[in-house]
């Protein structure tokens, strides 16, 4: 039994069939999905899935790449639509200086914000980290430790920064890439954290697994990526798939 962390069920690609969607992840054993927003409306669709279908949770937010018309009435209305019925996390949220907007500042006034107003409302956030490690572990350093801080979601950096963000309260997430044949560096980190604070997810639509890879995700894929960590633990997919439910549960509250 597992739960994927991070999904955009609310994605075209995901939503015109996911009926399908949600049974393919329950017959592999996915029993919840957390499903990320990354601008308004997709957070609006988020919390309307979650509320829709049992196992799916919501969480709601900006994605660096979706600032422009970022207002503070946009910041406003996700406050709200946050104290929905389960909303457990606002996010994602972060820094991308690959596929971000093109001001770097603007994109580190948005997460500043962001962060603030998820600790508020005493909410763990979903972080999204490209190319941009060192001003956004400067950035949750600032916004200060929190208990269920959030989650490192498709963690790309080094085991050195996965630990100081761990102390912050973070949790850290592995997606597709961590079974990519040519990921030795991920799997590398991979193996460095502490069992209790890693968690699996699929970043559905995107990021296939292995022997998926550049195929169109779904949350059943999961499986892939927890079973490469239960490898790399040398324990067997079971016992791991438990650990990492429990890690999921415990940072998002979930009951
Ligand atoms: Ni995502």
């Amino acid at each position: 039994m597992l739960i994927d962390s991070h999904a955009h069920l609310q994605d075209p690609q995901l939503l015109t069939e996911l009926d399908a969607v949600l049974e393919r992840a329950h017959r592999a054993g996915v029993e919840g999905i957390i499903c990320a927003g990354y601008d308004l409306p997709s957070s609006y669709l988020a919390v309307e899935l979650a509320q829709r279908y049992p196992g799916v949770w919501a969480a709601v937010g900006v994605h660096p790449g979706n600032l422009e018309g970022a207002t503070p009435a946009v910041y406003d209305e996700l406050t709200k639509l946050a104290k929905s019925e389960k909303v457990v996390a606002w996010g994602e949220i972060g820094l991308d200086y690959v596929n971000g907007i093109a001001d770097r500042s603007l994109q580190q006034v948005a997460l500043r914000e962001q962060l603030s107003r998820a600790a508020a409302l005493g909410l763990p956030v979903v972080i999204h980290d490209r190319e941009s490690h060192a001003d956004i572990l400067a950035l949750l350093q600032a916004a200060g430790p929190r208990e269920r801080a959030g989650v490192m979601h498709c963690f790309s950096g080094s085991s050195e920064m996965a630990r100081e963000c761990i102390k912050l309260g973070y949790y850290i997430s592995f997606a597709g890439p961590v079974t990519f044949k040519n990921a030795r560096r991920v799997r590398e980190v991979a193996v460095t954290i502490p069992p209790e604070r890693l968690l699996c997810e699929t970043d559905s639509p995107y990021l296939s697994p292995e022997p998926f890879r550049g195929k169109r995700n779904e949350p059943a894929r999961v499986v892939h990526v927890a079973q490469v960590l239960a490898d790399l633990f040398s324990t067997n997919l079971s016992a791991f798939a438990a650990q990492l439910k429990a890690n999921t549960e415990r940072l998002f509250a979930l009951p």
